[in-house]
């Protein structure tokens, strides 16, 4: 099975940019195309938060035009600069549960669990309440298999201070508990936010978070301020059968620069 997988799109309500000049619809229509030409197979494309810029609402219109030409079934997820209403708004088939965008389902043996870490008190970091957390204990219960959990927040500390500040530090230790008590689920954590490709393992749990299209953040462990930089672009490849997990990480500067330069012109 093949799923694809993107992540902090941030995408801005008329068309703005990011003040290096980087166009974050750019971005996304380059991820698409590729994906579209080479990974028409994939049985999902999931997209794990920050889908928009910070109150940037009217752009889900715009990611739910980009998404209507997907013929690809396709999962939201929420991150910290996300609005749920309006969320659900843009894409009214959207499956909710208690209000959160937490939903799960099974495909070709693995369960793909994916969860809602957008905070309560609008932090950046991100948060599991006890109501979720509940939920993802029973959803985990009622399966068998290996089971991905996509989310938008990691809970690791990666080391970069800025970064590591706003992980997911609400719910964090009952997660890692819940993990444990479903050691034989394989669970594997699948995150955004970063907007670097980092992966490890956290309290026993292997996770990977994926590059943003969009921009990137610096590798800067000495810095306490975030430091944005024009890293390559990207989106995950995942591949899962009987043997385990695979992900590619599929980097496209190169046609990313040349369709920037057109729609500069
Ligand atoms: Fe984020």
């Amino acid at each position: 099975m093949k799923l694809l997988w993107m992540t902090d799109l941030h995408l801005m309500s008329g068309g703005e940019k990011h003040r290096s000049g980087v166009d974050p619809a750019v971005r996304l229509r380059v991820c698409l195309d590729d994906m579209l030409a080479e990974h028409a197979d994939a049985a999902r494309l999931i997209i794990t938060g920050d889908l928009i810029q910070l109150r940037h609402t009217a752009a889900y219109g715009m990611l739910a035009e980009a998404l209507a030409e997907v013929p690809i079934p396709v999962r939201l997820l929420v991150g910290n600069h996300d609005d749920r209403e309006a969320l659900a708004r843009a894409f009214p088939a959207l499956q909710l549960s208690n209000g959160f965008v937490q939903n799960a389902e099974q495909l070709n043996g693995y369960q793909l669990i994916y969860l809602d870490t957008l905070a309560d008190n609008s932090m950046h970091s991100g948060q599991l309440s006890a109501e979720r957390l509940a939920w993802l204990e029973t959803t985990l219960g009622e399966s068998q298999g290996p089971a991905l959990l996509f989310m938008h927040h990691p809970p690791a500390t990666v080391g970069i201070p800025a970064l590591d500040k706003a992980r997911l530090n609400d719910g964090d230790i009952e997660l890692a508990r819940i993990l444990q008590r479903h050691r034989h689920r394989q669970p594997y954590l699948l995150c955004g936010h970063l907007h670097r490709n980092v992966s490890g393992v956290w309290k026993g749990t292997p996770f990977t978070v994926m590059t943003a299209p969009y921009i990137g953040f610096a590798l800067r462990m000495q810095e306490q301020k975030l430091v944005a930089v024009d890293e390559n672009p990207g989106y995950g490849v995942i591949l899962c059968n009987e043997e385990g997990v695979v992900i590619h990480t599929n980097s496209l500067r190169k046609r990313v620069d040349t369709l920037e330069t057109l729609s500069a012109r």
